[in-house]
């Protein structure tokens, strides 16, 4: 194992696209952000110097930052944001997790334009199907919801946008007969992606990093935060073929110009050979949704076992509300009208801070379990029913284990929430439509090789049941990953205890924990 050191400035870049340009916040004046390579078990020293006059922080999602909770950093959750002029060292380990994670800017939406990869390659000299260090290919995307985004982008290419941008399109070059691992990131703020490559099919081994039993789709779904890694065979001989990003919640069949394209192209292949048009699922498609994310299974190896809890501490039933709220607020300047269970009231200091040095006055624990109103979760119009708001927060005994069943409210547009927490994975055992039933459902949950992951499609109209074992002391962030949802309050988040052991408490903070 080794020490990687990096260096993140944050300055601002000018960037050129939609033929217009303007400066954006950027790491390194990189759009997208660098790639980090790192092997698992090697320790990641990454200093971030604050060149801009933001507030910023950096969240490595997915991480699980094992009692390095300091170094997670969503801000006011584990701790205040790096202020302009300051510098802090992330200096976190890569333990038991391998492929493709996504690492973003986690305070306000600046993770629009602060965002990028990171490849934990397995420790030498274990199986990998490719060779992963030779072949590492990323297609990324970043966008704001549909009403206020202009392109969805690959690797920062917005594609053959008409009449502007036409010739800044991604390409992925390949060889006939080559076997490509591509490593899929979502960076976009508020859509759900799908990911099409015409007349390819794919071979999902990894997800969220965590390996995955092969499955060959057409089409991948990813949530944003979520991550995929595919093996993609150039069986074609010859040709450009497109590769389309669709969102979920396009409200247009074809593909159109939120649609982001780039290109597949065989390397004989002459500059004017015409496309191949693919299709996309069209809206609606929540079949397709669920069949992706109901196929992947953990690939539960001698190696790499899946380590489900078989017993629960905590049965938790959370629900989810989005839209018209009767109790409606505007608190810190911001609208509240989304909720778990309780609407989120961001604190104005950290929360892993209050709760390391014992500060009273931050946040309250008395989060509730199971929802205050119960109700039919499939009715329409859809009804808000959060009556809860507060900085609250559930609290875990140190290796407790918890299953958490997140029933989603129908709403008219369709979109799963990707419900994402920090600090630790969880196997999705369950997930279905309609209202989650306490007595018949949980007779159906997969203990065996559910999918690891840490992030969740919830489903529209449907719920996900999810478990997991508190094992990290800390607090730890659960929210909605569409950006939106964060910012009106559907988010909580978890405190775990320390344990009584030697190696079970969280490390203490270093000198440079910034200041409020
Ligand atoms: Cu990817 Cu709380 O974040």
């Amino acid at each position: 194992c080794k020490i990687r050191h990096y260096h993140f400035a944050v300055v601002l870049k000018n960037a050129t696209k939609l033929c217009a340009t303007k400066a954006i916040v950027t790491v390194n004046g990189k759009f997208p952000g660098p790639t980090l390579y790192a092997r698992e078990g090697d320790n990641m020293l990454v200093r971030v110097t604050n060149h801009v006059h933001y507030n910023v922080t950096i969240h490595w999602h997915g991480v699980r930052q094992l009692r390095t909770g300091w170094s997670d950093r969503p801000a006011y959750i584990t701790q205040c944001p790096i202020q302009p002029g300051q510098n802090f060292v992330y200096n976190f380990t890569l333990t038991g997790q391998r492929g493709t994670l996504l690492w973003h800017a986690h305070i306000s939406w600046l993770r629009t334009t602060m965002h990028g990869a990171i490849v934990i390659l397995p420790k030498k000299g274990e199986w990998w199907k490719a060779d992963t260090e030779a072949v590492v290919n990323q297609a990324m995307q970043t966008g704001l919801p549909p009403n206020i985004s202009d392109a969805h982008t690959i690797n920062g290419r917005p594609g053959p946008v008409p009449n502007c941008s036409v010739d800044d399109a991604y390409t992925l070059h390949v060889e006939t007969g080559k076997t490509y691992l591509l490593r899929v990131v979502n960076a976009a703020v508020n859509d759900e992606l799908f990911f099409k490559i015409a007349y390819h099919n794919l071979t999902v081994v990894e997800v969220d990093a965590a390996y995955t039993k092969p499955y060959n789709t057409d089409t991948l779904f990813l949530g944003p935060g979520q991550t995929t890694t595919a093996l993609l065979k150039a069986d074609q001989g010859i040709g450009k073929y497109l590769i389309a990003i669709s969102p979920f919640m396009d409200t247009i069949v074809a593909v159109d110009n939120v649609t982001g394209l780039g290109y597949l192209r065989y390397n004989r292949t002459l500059a004017f050979t015409p496309t191949t048009l693919v299709s996309i699922p069209s809206v609606n498609a929540t079949p397709v949704t669920s069949v992706f994310s109901d196929s992947l299974r953990s690939l539960n190896s001698k190696a790499y076992p899946a380590n489900v809890p078989l017993t629960v501490d905590h049965s938790l039933f959370f629900t989810i509300g989005v839209g018209i709220n009767p109790c409606a607020t505007c608190i810190n300047g911001s609208r509240v009208v989304a909720s778990i269970n309780v609407s989120f009231i961001m604190p104005t200091e950290a929360l892993l801070q209050a709760h390391y040095y014992g500060i009273n006055g931050v946040f309250t624990d008395d989060f509730p379990g199971k929802p205050l109103m119960p109700f039919d979760y499939t009715c329409t119009p859809p009804s808000n029913l959060q009556t809860n708001i507060g900085t609250k927060v559930y609290r875990l005994a140190y290796n407790s284990t918890v299953q958490l069943v997140i029933q989603g409210n129908i709403i008219i547009a369709p979109e799963s929430h990707p419900t994402h927490l920090h600090g630790s994975n969880f196997f999705v055992v369950g997930r279905g439509v309609g209202n989650f039933d306490p007595e018949k459902d949980p007779s159906k949950f997969n203990l065996v090789d559910p999918i690891e992951r840490n992030t969740v499609s919830v489903p529209t109209a449907g719920w996900a049941a999810i478990r997991f074992t508190a094992d990290n002391p800390g607090v730890w962030f659960f929210h909605c990953h569409l950006e939106v949802h964060t910012t009106w309050g559907l988010k909580m988040a978890f405190l775990v205890e320390d344990g009584e052991g030697p190696n079970e408490s969280i490390e203490p903070p270093t000198s440079d924990l910034p200041k409020c």
